[in-house]
């Protein structure tokens, strides 16, 4: 089921098939953006993934992966990455855009929260992220976890400023669920 589809990149929900390819993608970011003692928790995260989880189809191949959900009344990012070779080319832009969507379409939620590393913070941050707590090695040595979120403000201050349309109309209500 293909939830979201642009001319070149598809997006849909995970599957167990699509396991080995995502395990591939996070060893690509080894060991600048994930530390190796993160890959069994990846591991037991894709057996059970909380929320929804989807990948990002580059024709036959998956390129990116990554996840939302709701906790407690804040929407979250959970495992968001490109594979290494194609880090560049606004395929991370196009899954974040699409999840935060995703998010906000729920009237409730009021705040997107994120655990993320110094390497990447600056890529949230031009999305309207800002940093409340930053813990040195806090995910490893030399990856630091680095505490952000996204006001339903901002978000909507910045989609005025770059469409006055609504939200993706491919961003169906009903995801990412608790
Ligand atoms: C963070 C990540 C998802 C970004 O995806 P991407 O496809 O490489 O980024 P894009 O091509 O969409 O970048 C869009 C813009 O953000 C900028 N950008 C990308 N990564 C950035 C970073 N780490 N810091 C600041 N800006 C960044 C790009 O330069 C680009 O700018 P431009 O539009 O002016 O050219 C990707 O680098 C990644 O997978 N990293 C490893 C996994 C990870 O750390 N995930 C974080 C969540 S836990």
């Amino acid at each position: 089921m293909t939830l979201h589809a642009s001319p070149s990149t598809q997006i849909r929900p995970y599957v167990a098939a699509d396991q080995e390819a995502c395990l591939a993608i996070f060893r690509s970011n080894l060991p600048r953006y994930f530390d190796p003692s993160e890959l069994p928790e990846f591991e037991a995260f894709l057996d059970k993934p909380s929320g929804e989880y989807f990948v990002v189809a580059l024709g036959a191949p998956l390129v990116a992966c990554g996840g939302c959900y709701v906790r407690e009344g804040v929407g979250r990012l959970s495992w968001g990455m490109v594979a290494r070779e194609h880090h560049g080319s606004a395929l991370g832009t196009q899954l974040l855009v699409w999840r935060m969507d995703r998010l906000f379409l729920r009237p409730e939620i009021d705040e997107i929260a994120i655990d993320t590393s110094q390497h990447t913070a600056g890529f949230f941050a031009r999305h309207g992220f800002r940093t409340s707590q930053h813990v040195i090695d806090g995910f490893g040595a030399g990856i630091d976890q680095v505490s952000m979120s996204l006001q339903r403000s901002a978000y909507e201050a910045a989609r005025a400023r770059t469409s006055p349309a609504q939200p993706s109309p491919t961003a169906s209500l009903g995801g990412c669920g608790d």
